[in-house]
């Protein structure tokens, strides 16, 4: 299906001709672009001037380099320096810190790499950052040229400020009085740790105990200085754009308890006229000394930093290959078959950070949305993730709103959601595959240590809510349910949500069916009876005249009418009443025409409108964020693919365009858009806002995941049910045909769509009634789909 097509460029940089790298050519587009690299336990963010950090299991409590987030300097982070030894001409490898007159520039944000690019003092340089894909190792590949035609001498100085712990911190100088590093001459590498880290501890006690790694940053080649003070390196008052060190022939070391904690190496490098070197720095953390320095000497070799390298873009070519898609939009292939997959695995599952956010927490529902993205291609792993949340929930049912991995803190609140995308995800695992033995699957309680099957845990989730439900049948929404901000709403536990009774409508019925799958009649019947109530209390009290209400205040005043002056119209509400048949079709109509008429707008579909320009205590703190940013009004990118969603399920061809577009960052003029042209920002700002359209937040949002899910199962219309794989497309106008090979039940799908005269499906050439082909008899063999609708 590969092919070359042309993506839109952008007026700072554009995709290479396969859409697997996105290059950035002007060094000043509007915001920091970043890359978010990660393997399942190392990581960094960088961005296109280089700024950025490192973390090892979790990219806030255990920040092994320090950083400045600063989107307006973007000036900070680890760096690479060169020195032309003769002139004393000085510049770095990225734009930052120092900012030469580069006479070329490009960073290449690829998928686990980044490389920088740059020609300047006739010198031509090569900087690849990137993990390992499996070791807790980051590596820097350099490669020198000379361009001038003469010998050269260049000197090269990496350099990082130690973090070791939490990030950030507002306590720089409390937090360095505990970290020690040391040099390693055999190694060419210098080391650090910290014996306080400032978590609270239930095992050692409030911030008593060491970080529990040590680092180690070494070089491939021999070094000619080694520092360990910031002050020593900089010089007084100095800065990272011109550290004064640089100009030294000869430093003072300055390493051990009692200095301003980073790590320089300087090295020379004599480059043969018109000749390349090679070269490189590593940075490892593991848990001692001794690991650590066992890694730098495996992978301080060029050679082996090339074969880890082909490696990552190996593993990313693999995992994206099983599930792919291709429609008459290039662009939009780009981004849902790679760009947001990549997005979903590597920022949101394993490094859980971007450059906006630095979470290094689960989110329970968060994560849990996130790990779809395997469903089609690696469905064990979301799985996984299933029972890595299971044990995280109470006996009560309830569930850590989020919680950290490595200490094990967890926020407990009254959200009332969290703990039913746990039902959620598993009965998408259990549609895609088939397979309902993950009921069976075993994770312990927080409050009981031993293991119960995952039928439990969901079981006594919806418990939970069922007797969190108001007089009229209506859940609560205590402290928010996925809107975090509608934190005050139901805090006294008498405020309702009428979208989470929507969602809820849609798990009693999925639920139903797998509980009389798994021979539970009872309780199958009992969901059943459970889903034509709500459906009926829902309609009975949620609706607004044209639109679902969004619930109810603590003291009953309803939230979302059309008879408040803001905040009248909430997407949500209408978006899963029609993807949950709640609404009849007559009001599944009328939300759809309410959502076109309020909130969608070029920028995609606002979460609300109008934008709340006031606090009110009762509904959160929502209401206090200025008007059209983020929830608040603007276009919540992860609410806005279930926009799209609704709108397919709607058969709304022309709004399923519109909104489409509206999401794809490829296609936005950046002056206005301002995020990155590769990846999901996580709002964008409606209306209400003086910056209409510009995107923020990039990366760290959970649109990645949803937008392939939906672009794949509403948009190409290729869904799994209970009996079988529907095909059902709602594509753009303008559009006649699409493709998408995937895998389903044992066999690869080979299914191709396209507009035709008379509705007509067929598997091998065989015709198949209706929209759904059944589950094969036989797995094992590729099959051809073709689809004319
Ligand atoms: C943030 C949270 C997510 C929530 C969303 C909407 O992205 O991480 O859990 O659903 O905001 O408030």
């Amino acid at each position: 299906m590969s092919q070359v097509r042309r993506l839109p460029p952008s007026r700072y940089g554009r995709f290479s001709e396969d859409g697997r790298e996105f290059v950035v050519t002007d060094p000043r587009p509007p915001r920091p672009w970043a890359n978010v690299i990660a393997n399942e336990r190392v990581g960094f963010a960088i961005s296109h001037t280089g700024s950025g950090f490192s973390w090892i299991d979790n990219s806030q409590l255990a920040a092994v380099t320090r950083w400045q987030q600063d989107l307006a300097v973007d000036r900070s982070g680890k760096f690479l320096y060169a020195r032309d030894a003769e002139t004393g001409a000085t510049w770095s490898l990225s734009p930052a810190p120092v900012w030469a007159p580069f006479d070329h520039y490009a960073c290449r944000h690829g998928f686990g790499y980044t490389t920088f690019e740059s020609v300047v003092h006739g010198i031509e340089a090569r900087w690849t950052l990137f993990c390992d894909p499996v070791e807790t190792v980051e590596l820097w590949k350099v490669e020198l040229s000379d361009v001038s035609g003469r010998p050269r001498s260049i000197e090269i100085c990496g350099f990082l400020e130690w973090c070791m712990g939490v990030s950030p911190s507002p306590r720089r100088e409390f937090q360095r009085l505990f970290l020690e590093t040391w040099p390693d001459s055999s190694r060419r590498a210098v080391l650090a740790r910290s014996r306080m880290w400032d978590v609270p501890s239930d095992r050692y006690g409030h911030w008593n105990t060491g970080f529990p790694y040590v680092s180690a940053f070494a070089s491939t080649e021999t070094l000619t200085g080694a520092q360990g003070d910031k002050a020593a390196f900089l010089g007084r008052f100095g800065d990272t754009d011109a550290p004064e060190a640089l100009r030294q022939s000869a430093w003072t070391p300055l390493f051990g308890r009692h200095e301003d904690p980073i790590a320089a190496l300087r090295c020379r490098v004599e480059i043969p006229a018109r000749a390349v070197r090679a070269l490189g720095f590593v940075l490892a953390t593991a848990a001692s000394a001794e690991e650590a320095g066992t890694l730098v000497d495996r992978f301080a070799d060029t050679g082996v930093m090339d074969a880890s390298l082909s490696a990552v873009r190996a593993g990313w070519t693999e995992r994206l290959a099983a599930h792919r898609m291709e429609t008459p939009d290039p662009a939009l292939d780009a981004i849902t078959n790679d760009w947001v997959r990549y997005q979903a695995i590597a920022a949101r599952l394993w490094a859980r950070c971007g450059h906006y956010q630095q979470s290094g927490a689960f989110g329970f529902r968060d994560q849990l949305q996130d790990s779809q993205v395997w469903l089609t291609i690696a469905p064990e792993l979301c799985r996984a993730q299933v029972r890595l949340h299971a044990g995280r929930q109470f006996v009560d049912g309830s569930v850590y709103h989020w919680w950290h991995p490595l200490t094990e803190q967890g926020h407990v609140t009254k959200m009332t959601d969290d703990l039913l995308w746990l039902g959620f995800v598993a009965a998408n695992f259990a549609r895609e595959t088939g397979d309902l033995s993950i009921l069976d699957d075993a994770a312990s309680y927080l409050d009981e240590p031993a293991p119960a099957a995952v039928s439990d845990h969901v079981l006594r989730a919806f418990r939970r809510v069922f007797a969190r439900t108001s007089p009229r049948g209506i859940p609560l929404i205590g402290a928010g349910d996925w809107n975090d901000g509608l934190s005050a709403m139901g805090v006294e536990e008498r405020g309702e949500s009428f979208w989470l009774g929507q969602f809820l409508a849609g798990l009693l019925a999925d639920w139903s069916t797998i509980w009389s799958r798994v021979g539970h009649g009872g309780l199958s019947s009992e969901f059943a009876d459970r889903r034509t109530e709500l459906v009926a209390a829902i309609n009975r009290h949620g609706w607004d005249g044209a639109w679902y209400l969004r619930g109810t205040l603590d003291d009953g005043r309803p939230l979302g009418t059309s008879a408040d002056r803001v905040a009248r119209i909430f997407l949500n509400a209408q978006t899963w009443a029609i993807l949950n048949d709640v609404a009849p079709p007559d009001r599944a109509a009328s939300c759809l025409a309410s959502i076109r008429e309020h909130l969608v707008t070029d920028a995609g579909a606002l979460l609300l409108a109008p934008a709340f320009d006031s606090p009110v205590s009762e509904i959160g703190y929502i209401t206090r964020y200025a008007p059209g940013l983020r929830e608040n009004g603007g276009v919540y990118t992860h609410a806005a693919t279930w926009a799209i969603a609704a709108a397919a399920k709607a058969g709304d061809a022309d709004l399923v365009g519109r909104l489409l577009t509206a999401i794809n960052p490829a296609v936005k003029d950046p002056d206005r858009y301002f995020a990155e042209p590769y990846v999901l920002p996580g709002n964008v700002d409606g209306p209400d806002s003086p910056h209409h359209g510009r995107g923020a937040w990039s990366w760290y949002t959970g649109s990645a995941a949803w937008l392939h899910r939906v672009v794949a199962e509403w948009v190409l219309g290729v869904r799994p049910e209970w009996d079988g794989l529907r095909i059902e497309p709602c594509l753009p106008p303008g559009w006649t045909k699409a493709s998408m090979v995937r895998p389903w039940r044992g066999s690869t799908w080979e299914i191709e769509i396209e507009r035709g005269p008379s509705a007509r499906l067929e598997v091998d050439g065989a015709p198949v009634r209706g929209s759904v082909i059944p589950v094969p008899a036989a797995p094992g063999a590729r099959r051809r789909v073709r689809a004319v609708f």
